[in-house]
């Protein structure tokens, strides 16, 4: 029988692991953790120790040599992934912001990035409008509208690939490294952005080595090293909600 605590998690991961092809060391070295939703969890730790690996596992972009991913109580595999339904369900419902947010920026302008992923939903045209515009104005993205993605600056850049994410309203949105590359301002947009997204209902999954930036929004706080989860410690007061 299921435990009660494992039946709620969003996100399962039970013994990871993983090495890249071609290298013996195990990137995941037998990583398990419970994910739940409406909470934000900051993962932890020295560069290499394995935070990049671990999102590439929970985006299904590449997949454990051992141990389980269960998404919703469903294993995430290789073989999952081409069953066409299940892909399309699995990526509606989690969105990610890589660390270089230029990767993920490709079509002409600020707003159609954000329109983009509203008509892979296939919403109404009236719906798609009403929120690009909802949320040009929440990422402060008015004045450069109708700028090519790739112009900006970091942060704008940043605000852009956050903006089209957020859009889509997904269930778990995963960020690695939402810091890295932006100056103070951009940093503080960021992490007020991010508290302020807390609250409502999403489960946040956010790598950072910026401890005092985790202090901040950290729920649930991930501590990796060497592929390896070391501990994960909760934040008494931000938990009572
Ligand atoms: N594409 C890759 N090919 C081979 N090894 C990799 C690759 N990406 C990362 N690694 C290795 O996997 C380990 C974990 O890296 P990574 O997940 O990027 O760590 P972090 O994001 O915490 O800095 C490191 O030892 C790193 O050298
Ligand atoms: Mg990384």
């Amino acid at each position: 029988m299921k435990l009660d605590a494992e039946s709620k998690a969003l996100i399962q991961l039970d013994k990871v692991e993983f090495s890249y092809p071609g290298y013996e060391e195990k990137a995941l070295d037998g990583v398990s953790a419970l994910f739940f939703p409406g909470r934000c969890y900051t993962i932890e730790g020295p560069n290499g120790c394995g935070k990049s690996t671990l999102f590439r596992i929970l985006l299904g972009l590449n997949f454990p040599d051992a141990g389980t991913y269960l998404f919703d109580g469903k294993p995430v595999t290789k073989a999952a992934m081409k069953n066409s339904r299940f892909a399309r369900d699995f990526h509606k419902r989690i969105g990610f912001v890589f660390q270089d947010s230029e990767v993920q920026l490709f079509t002409q302008s600020v707003e159609d990035e954000i329109a983009f992923g509203l008509y892979q939903l296939h919403l109404p045209e009236e719906e798609i409008r009403e929120k690009t515009e909802d949320y040009l104005k929440r990422f402060d993205l008015e004045s450069v509208r109708d700028r090519a993605p790739f112009t900006l600056s970091g942060g704008q850049k940043r605000r852009v690939a956050l903006a089209a994410v957020f859009a889509m309203d997904p269930e778990v949105i995963v960020i690695d490294e939402p810091l890295a590359g932006l100056d103070e301002k951009g940093q503080r947009w960021i992490t007020d952005f991010l508290k302020n997204r807390k609250d409502s209902g999403h489960l946040l999954i956010v790598s950072t080595h910026n401890r005092d930036f985790a202090g901040v929004i950290a729920d649930v706080h991930v501590y990796m090293a060497e592929g390896k989860i070391r501990r994960i410690a909760e934040e008494v007061l931000s938990c009572r909600k």
